[in-house]
């Protein structure tokens, strides 16, 4: 609706005002460098949510905020949408700041664990924080609007101090509750259970988490990293491999997704459990599928021969 504003659009404006971008743009347009992009509202993503057919289901979401361009209200304006159409949504919220280094006792280092022992790697910060479900702390590169998924009431957090998954809305605890250091997928099981979809926001294959399950369904080991329990006593999790090469699934599953958007925001979604069987086949025809290209990367080479000897 336009207001008293409308004397001062600009010409190149016809339908729409800008509220923060140019001085000579006002109301409802905001300016992005390629030019003014519509400012979405959360009654606008939610319509997309439920044309998109995603309406009550729990989702694993990847998400990329610039994607939308201008949202009035920011990321929590996604998580509203989602929200109000019944939706679950689910997100990774890792934490490598929780993360311990190696144990001394070379009987206690798994082999082929992509890990480099000899080069004396040191996860960063290599501290002596103790997880908990209840911390709020994440990655600094996670995406925004998993970070602020993390501080939403409510949220239920996996216990998993490296690759923890959090989720909010009714099914919440029933995706996330099962997850342990050594079961770092079973929310995502959990999701394929209960008839999930992935929900990919302005990103791409190289983001889907679910295909690192596919890589477990497929015959191999996680990798192992470290952590510190309770006690202080140092033990494993697992995590997932390099992702950098899973566009090469694109063939596999394309079949699968659903191309589905909002403003500048272009989504990909499918049902998890069809992709994890689409995908464990494609990695049993050809285990190379996930490997990133680069004949340097240690955890591509250990994946692709199975993963660690635990
Ligand atoms: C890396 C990645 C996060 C980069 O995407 P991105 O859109 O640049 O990053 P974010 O989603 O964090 O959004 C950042 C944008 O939101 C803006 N933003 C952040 N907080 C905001 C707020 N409260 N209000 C408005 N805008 C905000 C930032 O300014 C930035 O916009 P800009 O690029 O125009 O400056 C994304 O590509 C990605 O990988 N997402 C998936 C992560 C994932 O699930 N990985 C799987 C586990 S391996
Ligand atoms: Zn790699």
């Amino acid at each position: 609706m336009l207001s008293d504003a409308d004397d001062q659009q600009p010409a190149n404006h016809p339908d729409h005002l800008c509220a923060v971008g140019r001085s000579d743009c006002h109301n409802r347009f905001t300016c992005a460098e390629k030019g003014c992009l519509p400012m979405l509202t959360t009654a606008e993503i939610q319509a997309a949510v439920r044309s998109a057919g995603l309406s009550g289901k729990p989702l694993c979401v990847h998400s990329s905020f610039h994607s939308f361009g201008p949202v009035d209200g920011g990321p929590d304006a996604v998580i509203d949408a989602l929200m109000a159409e019944g939706c679950t949504v689910m997100a990774p919220t890792y934490s490598a700041i929780y993360a311990a280094l190696p144990p001394a006792d070379p009987g206690a280092r798994p082999a082929r664990n992509g890990w480099d022992y000899a080069a004396g790697v040191v996860p960063e910060p290599h501290g002596t924080r103790v997880f908990t479900p209840d911390s709020n702390l994440g990655n600094k590169g996670i995406d925004v609007i998993a970070a602020t998924l993390l501080q939403r009431a409510g949220r239920v957090r996996g216990n998993h101090p490296l690759n923890s998954f959090t989720a909010l809305g009714p099914l919440a605890e029933a995706l996330v509750g099962g997850q342990a250091p050594l079961d770092v997928y079973a929310p995502l099981r959990a999701l394929a259970r209960l008839d999930g979809q992935v929900l990919l926001m302005g990103v791409g294959l190289d983001k889907l988490t679910l295909l690192h399950l596919a890589e477990e369904m497929a015959g191999r080991n996680l990798f192992r990293r470290w952590y510190r329990d309770s006690s202080g006593v140092v033990r494993q999790a697992q995590v997932g491999s390099c992702s950098q090469g899973f566009g090469q699934f694109a063939r596999a599953l394309a079949p699968l997704f659903q191309v589905d958007g909002v403003g500048e925001s272009s989504w990909l979604i499918a049902p998890a459990a069809d992709v994890l069987v689409a995908a464990a086949a494609a990695i049993r025809r050809d285990p190379e599928v996930t490997h990133c290209g680069d004949s340097a990367c240690l955890r591509c080479q250990d994946a692709v021969a199975g993963g660690p000897l635990v």
